[in-house]
This record gives structure tokens, sequence and C-alpha cells, in this order.
């Protein structure tokens, strides 16, 4: 564990140390992370000291670089499993990785693999989560643990909790139980077989996600038709 008090981004940090022998399992975890990188270029924003954000190091190097979706899955899982002790029945996975709570967002992840060749030889997975914080600007549908069960959380024993249930999914995946994984995840998409509205190329409609397929693109049912979409292809409008 690489503690910080503050840093840019605890994912910049973890892809420095790759250069050294750092071991499978080091988390980079700061209080206050000032310039945290979300997805498609965002940022992440995140209040000091009130919630966590933190970068796992792994070395998935028995995983096909076109099996990488398989990480998305087992970390999803893991931080949905960790946060449902405390928030029980309604966390999702939002297609690919994001993690909701009653249809708003309340932690995010970055995943940034390194691959060589035809395999992988380490994988950053950079997890912000909202623990404590209760403002948030008005455009962003987020939440936070406190929003939702009414109380603080210690962030310690949050961190303890998500490391162990995600230590859990990780060895599911070292054992090969792909399919539970994928079954676990299907099920737990947020919206899935529910009529929703999307947007895509410009143009919004009404579907149903149907699921994901093996290289974890979206499938969408419109009237008849299944359609498949690549991440950032496709928006879930609420
Ligand atoms: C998203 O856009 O949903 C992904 C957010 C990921 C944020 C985390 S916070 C810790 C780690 N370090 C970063 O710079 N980003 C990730």
């Amino acid at each position: 564990m690489h503690y910080l008090p503050s840093c840019h981004s605890t994912n910049e940090v973890a892809q420095d140390l790759l250069h050294t022998d750092v071991a499978e399992g080091t988390v980079v975890i700061t209080d206050d992370q000032f310039a945290g990188k979300g997805q498609g270029g965002n940022q992440w924003r995140s209040f000091p000291g009130q919630n966590l954000t933190f970068s796992l190091i792994l070395r998935p190097i028995f995983l096909m670089p076109k099996e990488q979706f398989l990480i998305t899955v087992f970390l999803s899982l893991g931080i949905k499993e960790a946060l449902e002790e405390i928030l029980p029945g309604e966390v999702k996975i939002k297609w690919p990785n994001d993690i909701y709570f009653k249809n708003k967002k309340i932690a995010g992840l970055l995943i940034e693999n390194v691959l060589r060749g035809n395999h992988y030889d380490s994988c950053i997975a950079g997890i912000g989560l909202n623990v404590n914080q209760i403002d948030f600007p008005d455009d962003i549908r987020a939440t936070s643990m406190k929003l939702g069960a009414n109380r603080e959380v210690e962030l310690n024993a949050m961190l303890n909790s998500l490391m162990r249930s995600i230590a859990s999914y990780y060895s599911m995946l070292q054992q090969d139980k792909k399919a539970f994984l994928a079954e676990n995840y299907h099920h737990s998409l947020l919206g899935l077989g529910e009529e929703r509205k999307f947007s895509a190329a410009g143009e919004e409609f009404t579907g149903i996600i149907e699921g994901t397929d093996e290289y974890g693109r979206l499938q969408v049912r419109r009237g008849n038709e299944i359609l498949t979409f690549q991440h950032k292809e496709i928006q879930m409008l609420f």
C-alpha cells in the first residue's frame, strides 16, 4: 500500500511504479487527488478526505487481451458486493463499468491496460468511490454512500471491505470461473430487460438492454432488431 497525502492521479503514480518491480496487488491511495482522471479524457473530482480514490496494480498475465472485458467484470462485481454490505438491494452496474445506486453514479472505474504483443503485462485499475461527500454539481447524476445510507462511512473500513471483495472476485477469474462471472455481471446490469431511452449516432430511441456479448459490447433490442454497441457509442438517458 502506497499512501500519499495528496497527488495528481493515483493511476499516474501507479503507472510510474510499473517501471520498478512492483508486486501485483499494490495499491496507491491518496486523500487528496487534485488531477483525477475519468473515462474519455474527463476529470474525476473528489473532495479531499471524504471519498476513496485509489489504484490497484494487477498482473493478469493469464488473460488474453481479447478477454480484457473480464477485468471490468470482476472489478465491478467486487465493488458492487462491497457496497451492498451497506447499501443492500439497489446497487447496479451501468454498462460498461460505472457503479450506480438508485439511478445515480456512486463509483467509477478507469482501467488502463499495458499489453505486450498478444499478452497482458499489467493493468492499473483506478477506482473512485463517493463515500462521505454530499454535495455534487447539479449537472452530474452522482450520489454517495452517505447520501444512500444516511450515515458517515469509515473510509479505512470501506477500503478493507473493497479489497476483500475485489480479491475474492479476482481469484474467481484466476480459477477460470469466467461463465459464473459473466452471468453475475449480466444480472447486475442497470436497466436489464427494462424499456429505456437511449441516444446513439445522434438519434434517440427506446430499447431494451438484452446483455453483453463476449467482447463486452452492449446488446440492445430495438423492435425486432438486436443492436450492438461499443463503449461511448450509446448513452442511456434517464
Ligand atoms: C470514471 O470516469 O467514471 C472513472 C473514474 C475513475 C477515477 C479514479 S480515482 C482513482 C484513480 N485515479 C485517477 O486518476 N482516476 C481513477
